[in-house]
C-alpha cells in the first residue's frame, strides 16, 4: 500500500504543508507571512497568530494540490522544533489533532535534518540523490554549519557558527543599508550589478571549522562609518559595490571552511542548504568548487531552500519506514542542534 505523509512546517515565519507518497513529492504549499516586514525582522507573537489563521487553508490546499482527501493519509510529520516556541506549537497542536482524529501516527521532524534531506524530495522517481556519505553545508538565518551525513538519521556537525550566522550577516549588514528585511535576497540582486572587489572586509581566522562572521559585520559597519563621515549618501552612492564586496567574502568565508572539512573528510559529494543556499553566488561557487575537483554537487531548488514543508514531509518518510514515531506527550522545542 503507498505511504502518504503529510508535512506541516510552522517553526518561523512561513506556514507551510506538503504531500509526500512514497518519497515521490505531491504537493507543497507555502503560505509566506508580511506582517513583519514593516518590524525589520520576524514579531514572535504575530508570527503565532498568522501560523493559526494560514494552518488549516494551507493544509486543505495541499491535500487537494495533491489530489487526495484526509483520510488517505498514512501519518503526519510535523517540525517540533527548533524554531519559534509560539509559531512550533501551532503546528504540533495542529499535528497531534489531526491524529488523533485520523487514527494514524505522527513523526516528529527536527527542522535542520528536513533542510539537509530536502535533497531527497523527488518529483519523479529517476531524479537524482545524494549517496552517503555527504558534507552539507547548512547556511540560514539562524544556522551556518557543516554537517556530514550518514545517513538520514546520523548526521554529526564538524563546525558551526560561534556567533551570527551566514544570513544574519546578509541581513544584519542588508538593514544598515536601510534595504528591507530581509536582505539577503536583496544583497544578492544587487550584488550582480556591482564590483566584488570595491571593497575589502574582515575575514575571521578561526582554526579549525567553526565559522565567525560577527567581524565582518563589524568591519562593514565601520566601513559605512568612515565613508559617510565624507560622503553623506556614500550608501547610495555605492549601494552595488557594497553589496557585491559583502556577497563575496561572505562567499569566501563560507568555501573556505567547506573546502577545509571536503579535505579533511574526503567525501566525494556535497550539499548546501538553508535560506542562503538561495543566493546565486554561493550557488555558482560550490558548483564551480564541485566541478573544478570532479565532486558531485547537490544544490537544492529554491523552493526548497527556505522553510517549506516538503523537507519535513521526507524527514518524516524516512522516519516512518522506521517506525520511528512520536507521543502525543511530545512537545515542541525552541532550539536544538543535528
Ligand atoms: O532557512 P531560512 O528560510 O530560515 C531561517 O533560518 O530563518 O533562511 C532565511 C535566511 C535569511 O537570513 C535570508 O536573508 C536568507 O536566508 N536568504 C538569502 C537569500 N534568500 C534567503 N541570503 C542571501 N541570498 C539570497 N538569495
Amino acid at each position: 500500500m503507498a505511504i502518504t505523509i503529510l508535512g506541516i512546517e510552522s517553526s518561523c515565519d512561513d506556514t507551510s504543508a506538503a504531500v509526500i507518497r512514497d518519497g515521490l513529492l505531491l504537493s507543497n504549499v507555502i503560505a509566506s507571512q508580511k506582517v513583519h516586514e514593516e518590524y525589520g525582522g520576524v514579531v514572535p507573537e504575530l508570527a503565532s497568530r498568522a501560523h493559526q489563521q494560514n494552518i488549516v487553508p494551507v493544509v486543505d490546499t495541499a491535500l487537494s494540490r495533491a489530489g487526495i482527501s484526509k483520510e488517505d493519509l498514512t501519518a503526519i510529520a510535523f517540525t517540533r522544533g527548533p524554531g519559534l516556541m509560539g509559531s512550533l506549537l501551532v503546528g504540533t497542536s495542529f499535528a497531534k489533532g489531526l491524529s488523533l482524529g485520523l487514527r494514524i501516527p505522527m513523526v516528529d521532524v527536527n527542522h535542520l535534518h528536513g533542510h539537509v534531506l530536502a535533497h531527497f524530495i523527488r518529483r519523479a522517481d529517476g531524479d537524482r540523490v545524494p549517496e552517503y556519505p555527504f558534507l552539507c553545508l547548512l547556511i540560514s538565518g539562524g544556522n551556518s554549519q557543516l554537517i556530514l551525513v550518514r545517513n538520514y538519521n546520523d548526521m554529526e556537525i564538524l563546525g558551526h557558527t560561534i556567533d551570527d550566522a551566514a544570513g544574519e550577516a546578509f541581513d544584519k549588514c542588508a538593514k544598515v543599508m536601510g534595504l528591507p528585511y530581509p536582505g539577503g535576497p536583496h544583497i544578492d540582486r544587487l550584488a550582480a550589478e556591482g564590483d566584488p572587489k570595491a571593497f575589502k572586509f574582515a575575514k575571521p581566522h578561526l582554526p579549525g571549522l567553526d565559522y565567525s562572521f560577527s567581524g565582518l559585520k563589524t568591519s562593514f559597519l565601520y566601513t559605512l562609518r568612515d565613508n559617510l563621515k565624507t560622503d553623506p549618501d556614500f550608501i547610495e552612492h555605492h549601494r552595488a559595490d557594497l553589496a557585491a564586496s559583502l556577497q563575496h567574502t561572505i562567499i569566501s568565508i563560507l568555501m573556505d571552511k567547506l573546502d577545509k572539512a571536503v579535505k579533511l573528510t574526503g567525501v566525494r559529494t556535497v550539499a548546501i542548504g538553508g535560506g542562503v543556499s538561495a543566493n546565486s553566488g554561493v550557488r555558482d561557487a560550490v558548483a564551480r568548487y564541485c566541478a573544478e575537483r570532479g565532486l558531485n554537487a547537490f544544490i537544492p531548488e529554491r523552493t526548497f531552500t527556505t522553510d517549506n514543508a516538503a523537507m519535513v514531509a521526507i524527514a518524516g518518510y524516512y522516519k516512518y519506514l522506521d517506525k520511528d514515531f512520536c507521543a502525543y506527550s511530545s512537545v515542541p522545542y525552541a532550539r536544538v542542534t543535528i
